[in-house]
């Protein structure tokens, strides 16, 4: 639990109608703010995602000696002080809720002259981190995690990198960003090849930033020493944001819904593609490209949905909305199956076991996997389930409760604002009824 309980009560209802705009990506956002603090010169961010996960990352800076100001909540002005201008923060760095901060920032930490200590909440000090501390070992770095590869990361200063060539064993954008960071800093080139598709955000970025990467089927390099350059960046809607909205309107009888300026970049869009097959109503409009990313607005109207298998491509390109997903198995007609995802028991929660267990309290049978959930669609009850802190558990449960025969109370929602403040008020705009509680 959090030192702030919050629960939310959903009451059955909608349509969801309307344009809106959904925060700002919380992958792009984070890169934005570390990329231009190791930039020369000044960057501007806007559409930056005032959520908790990336404040943290502010933080996390400001605290390493970069001047980072808010003009607003969702433009951030930072002063980059290059790839050797950080310094010695004064304590351990608190990254809260947020794995892409610690993971990301690991791979920046083990190139600096300066030790220091990585740690976080509940729900981020039992996620595993040896993913990361043996590759960047593996280069040179001075890595210790405790004993079962969890945080407090400890990371010296003052170690040599080198180069290498690395095989993913686990498809991770967040370890695959950690390495080819420590590449900047590394003697020679450093590779990385993934076993799958995951989101390319520090490869486009550091593009963006001036600094040369280059990429070759499943395999991505850089130099060590090569310099980013400051730069607007503008930050899309977060399409796993949007993914809830997108599973809500596509279930609720009456719903049209817009959703604009939402990031559609190919490495994180297969949300849409999973609903398509499913029968789901999504137009795409407007393509266009923001900073180095594929932006659209989305409309998307209800209709009747059909279980699918998910097709194994799309795992690891969607791998943050399955929580939603799952609620748009629960409502359709048929049987879904997920296979390949054990990855989602590592996340802010075991997402398997914490999306069987909510269907199943409201009704809905479903059987977890090692590494997946079968789901057999049928009608929500109302009830009570427990987001267990995992903001998009919390978020999928309130999008599920729209179409229950009575409310839903989800517990410990306080999470929800590390990716998506205001997604109450959101959800309530839009035309659901929804009771916020803070214990
Ligand atoms: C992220 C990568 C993904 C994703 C996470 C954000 C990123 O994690 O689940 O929410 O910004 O790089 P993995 O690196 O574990 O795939």
């Amino acid at each position: 639990m959090t030192a702030r309980q919050v629960n939310f009560t959903v009451h059955p209802g909608g349509p969801l109608r309307g344009t809106f705009t959904v925060p700002g990506d919380k992958s792009v956002s984070h890169r934005a703010v570390m990329f231009s603090a190791l930039a020369e010169g000044e960057s501007r961010i806007s559409g930056f995602l005032d959520g908790e996960d990336t404040i943290a990352t502010i933080e996390a800076f400001r605290a390493m000696g970069v001047l980072i100001e808010r003009p607003s909540s969702t433009e951030v002005v930072v002063h980059g002080v290059g790839l050797r201008g950080l310094s010695a923060p004064p304590g351990p760095l608190d990254l809260g809720n947020s794995g892409t901060s610690t993971r990301l920032l690991a791979g920046i930490l083990s190139g600096q002259s300066f030790d220091s200590e990585l740690v976080g909440d509940a729900s981020l000090m039992k996620r595993p981190m040896r993913r990361v501390a043996e590759p960047l070992s593996n280069m040179g770095a001075r890595i210790e995690c405790a004993p079962g590869g969890t945080l407090p990361m400890r990371i010296r200063g003052g170690a040599t990198l080198r180069g290498m060539d690395y095989v993913l064993p686990v498809a991770s954008a967040q370890v695959k960003s950690a390495v080819l960071l420590a590449g900047l800093y590394a003697e020679g080139t450093t590779c990385v090849t993934e076993p799958a598709v995951t989101r390319d955000h520090t490869e486009r970025m550091l593009a963006w930033f001036g600094c040369p990467v280059n990429r070759q089927g499943g395999r991505v390099c850089v130099q060590g020493g090569a310099v980013l350059r400051g730069r607007e960046v503008r930050v899309p809607g977060d399409i796993s944001s949007a993914a809830f909205f997108l599973v809500g309107a596509s279930i609720v009888p009456g719903s049209d819904l817009t959703l604009l300026n939402v990031g559609m970049n190919p490495t994180r869009s297969a949300v849409i593609d999973i609903l398509r097959a499913m029968g789901a109503d999504i137009e795409v409009n407007n393509e266009r490209e923001e900073s180095g990313e594929p932006v659209a607005d989305l409309r998307v109207r209800h209709r009747p949905l059909s279980g699918i298998p998910i097709p194994p491509h799309t795992v690891s390109i969607a791998i943050d909305e399955f929580p939603a997903v799952l609620v748009a198995a629960a409502a359709a007609s048929g049987e879904t199956v997920l296979t390949g995802a054990a990855e989602l028991r590592v996340k802010e929660s075991d997402r398997i076991q914490a999306m069987a267990d909510g269907l199943t309290a409201l009704g809905i049978e479903a059987e977890a996997l090692p590494d997946g959930i079968v789901v057999r669609g049928g009608r929500f009850r109302g009830g009570t389930v427990d987001s267990l802190t995992d903001h998009r558990i919390a978020m999928s449960f309130s999008i599920a409760a729209l179409v229950a025969d009575g409310p839903v109370r989800i517990l410990d929602c306080a999470n929800v604002k590390t990716s998506f403040p205001g997604f109450p008020e959101m959800l309530r705009a839009a035309g659901g009824t929804i009771e916020t509680e803070t214990a």
